[in-house]
């Protein structure tokens, strides 16, 4: 199991082990200095040993125990319900984490590779700085081909982007490429050079730049059901957004 800690957890977490590895080192030590300096008694097994006297046993041991019972009891009694209660927002937090750590490896992997930047590998080429669409040469034919501006790509249909209803078709075209076009295919799968996670992260970070000004919440397919309910209604006999395939 991964323990997913942040440093100032570690941090509690390793100072209470420390104040506790200390603590029972000194109560060990400290016995054992007890028993060197005192007579010892006569070595009788434990097992062997007599008991707490029946009136011992019958007040102050029991009541003792049943102390720490009730304790024991009062602390699940708390612990649990708490537990169960920040169980949710716990969840939601890491998810946020786990999202934002996404998008920032996926703004680094669009970006050119450079030294600092091993993982890039250079959407912004074509795409344009900040992925807001550019044009490309044809160094064949000589002729300019202008490539999409991603940063209104989730709007699909309605932003000058038909083939996208969804972010399947996101996803399937940064993973299989588009067949006829520069766009090239990008999943491993696909014998392109990213595995899944880095596909994901780009394409959260994708969902993250889109323009809110271009792409109302009612047209974003990658993020309102009803959108791309809307789109496929709307737009029916668009391109499949692959193509053949390479
Ligand atoms: C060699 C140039 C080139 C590179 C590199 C490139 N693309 Fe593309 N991309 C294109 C072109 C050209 C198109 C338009 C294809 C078409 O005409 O359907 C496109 C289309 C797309 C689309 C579909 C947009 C739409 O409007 O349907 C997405 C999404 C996309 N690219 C994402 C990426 C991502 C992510 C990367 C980096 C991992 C990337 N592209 C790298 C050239 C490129």
């Amino acid at each position: 199991m991964i323990l997913a800690l942040s440093r100032a957890q570690g941090v509690i977490l390793a100072v209470g082990g420390a104040i506790f590895l200390v603590v029972a080192g000194s109560v060990l030590l400290a016995r054992g200095r007890v028993r060197r300096v005192e007579a010892r008694p006569p070595d009788i097994p434990r097992a062997m040993r007599p008991g707490p006297s029946d009136p011992d046993l019958e007040t102050p041991l029991l009541h003792k125990l049943q102390g720490w019972g009730v304790l024991l009891v009062v602390f699940f009694v708390i612990w649990i319900p708490m537990t169960w209660l920040f169980e949710p927002s716990r969840n939601l937090d890491q998810e946020r984490a786990l999202l934002t750590d996404s998008i920032a490896r996926g703004a680094n992997d669009v970006q050119l590779f450079s030294e600092e930047n091993q993982g890039g590998v250079g959407c912004v080429r074509c795409h344009g700085q900040g992925l807001k669409g550019s044009v490309i040469l044809n160094t064949t034919t000589n002729t300019p081909i202008p490539t999409p501006n991603l940063t209104t790509v989730c709007g699909g249909p309605w932003t000058g982007h038909p083939a996208i209803h969804g972010l399947d078709d996101i996803y399937a075209t940064i993973e299989q490429g588009r067949a006829g076009t520069p766009m090239p295919s990008w999943s491993i799968r696909y014998a392109g050079a990213l595995d899944d996670q880095q596909i994901n992260d780009i394409v959260n970070y994708i969902v993250s730049i889109q323009d809110k000004s271009q792409v109302p919440f009612k047209h974003n397919v990658c993020i309102n059901p009803a959108a791309q309910a809307a789109a496929d209604k709307d737009f029916p006999n668009q391109p499949s957004p692959t193509g053949t395939g390479p």
